[in-house]
């Protein structure tokens, strides 16, 4: 059997047994009537939020449903349903180009629209949540159901179709809602100070500003394999939160509605001393400590290496567990 290389941002080298490509709902009915869907099965986006640590000897499926439909629309908001293989930042130009406001802030992130849904995305003090109505997805036994946006389960950087019991569905497309009013949101970190050097605060604008904010502190996947912030910021107790910040009176912080605190990561790593420095062919990136990157040719038991002494000393300093974002496969 001839393996399939599985494309992914990281930059390793990875492959499949079998790589099923699907362009419509039917063409995956197909796949799963004709019984080429088998065990074990991955389904993956463009691989931007993919850590291969070894080759899948398995079956991984790619959508590749295309399409932004208009479904409903009046004076204050459009609705639209969008194909799982739709490149996201192509869906955030589109939004942009007609004057639809809210995805503005999630400018430039990788990825596909499938994986926004599963994902969760979020930037710039928006989530993918904020805009998904409801997601279509197809059951590897062929069923077709419409999941509306309060049974995703949406949290950071989570949903209910990261739990292992939902691997067997697929998401075909998204169905998002974007205001026809302007409404931005620009309190997060430089916006305002970026925005500061347009003429004018227009949707076009804003994309521009957090394209370069983005550019200025996160790798380019094309230049230098990575997959964003590798590790999900902790969220820990207010007992947790108290003395740290006592011992650390600097420490960045947000508050959350349900009484716990969020603590930035990078912050956590780059004090650990890790931000710039490399084991191997892996590297914590020099502008942002969240990113860790493949500086060339190494593999993605080199990351895990790196992944694990930065955790290993950001818990000896701190006392809190980080995890990875990016899936381990
Ligand atoms: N910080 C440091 N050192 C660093 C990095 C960050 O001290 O090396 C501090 C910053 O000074 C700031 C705080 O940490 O006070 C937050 O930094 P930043 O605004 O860069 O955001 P982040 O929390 O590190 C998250 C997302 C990013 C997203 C940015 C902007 C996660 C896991 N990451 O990073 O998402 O772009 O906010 O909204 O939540 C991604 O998921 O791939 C991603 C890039």
């Amino acid at each position: 059997m001839t393996k399939q290389k599985i494309a992914n941002t990281f930059g390793i080298e990875a492959t499949a047994n079998r790589l099923l490509e699907y362009a419509s709902e039917e063409e995956l009915l197909q796949l799963i009537r004709s019984g080429a869907v088998t065990e074990p099965y991955l389904h993956v986006g463009a691989g931007s939020n993919l850590l291969f640590t070894k080759d899948y000897e398995g079956t991984v499926l790619h959508s590749l449903i295309q399409g932004i439909e208009v479904v409903r629309q009046d004076d204050d908001s459009v609705d639209v349903r969008v194909g799982a293989g739709v490149c996201w930042d192509s869906f955030v130009d589109y939004c942009v180009e007609q004057g639809w406001y809210g995805a503005e802030n999630l400018s430039l992130i990788p990825g596909e629209v499938g994986a926004s849904a599963v994902q969760n995305i979020g930037a710039y003090g928006v989530e993918a949540k904020d805009l998904i109505l409801a997601v279509e997805a197809v059951s590897r036994e062929g069923e077709q159901r419409l999941f509306s946006a309060d049974e995703c389960a949406y949290a950071y950087r989570d949903s209910l179709f990261k739990r292992p019991d939902m691997k067997r569905w697929f998401i075909t497309r998204v169905h998002y809602r974007l205001s026809r009013c302007e409404r931005f949101t620009l309190d997060y970190g430089a916006i305002r100070q970026t925005l500061a050097s347009f003429p004018s605060v227009t949707l076009k604008h804003v994309r521009q500003s957090i394209i370069s904010i983005r550019r200025a502190k996160l790798p380019d996947p094309a230049q230098l394999g990575n997959a964003g912030s590798f590790f999900m910021n902790p969220i820990v107790a207010r007992e947790t939160f108290d003395p740290l910040l006592g011992q650390y009176p600097s420490m960045p912080h947000y508050l959350l509605e349900d009484g716990r605190v969020k603590i930035p990561a990078g912050w956590l790593i780059e004090q650990c001393g890790w931000k710039g420095r490399s084991l191997g062919r892996a590297a914590v990136y020099d502008k942002q400590a969240l990113v860790l990157v493949n500086l060339g040719g190494a593999t993605g038991a080199d990351i895990v290496a790196l992944s694990d002494a930065v955790c290993r000393d950001v818990y000896r300093k701190f006392g809190i567990s980080i995890h990875p974002e990016v899936n381990l496969i």
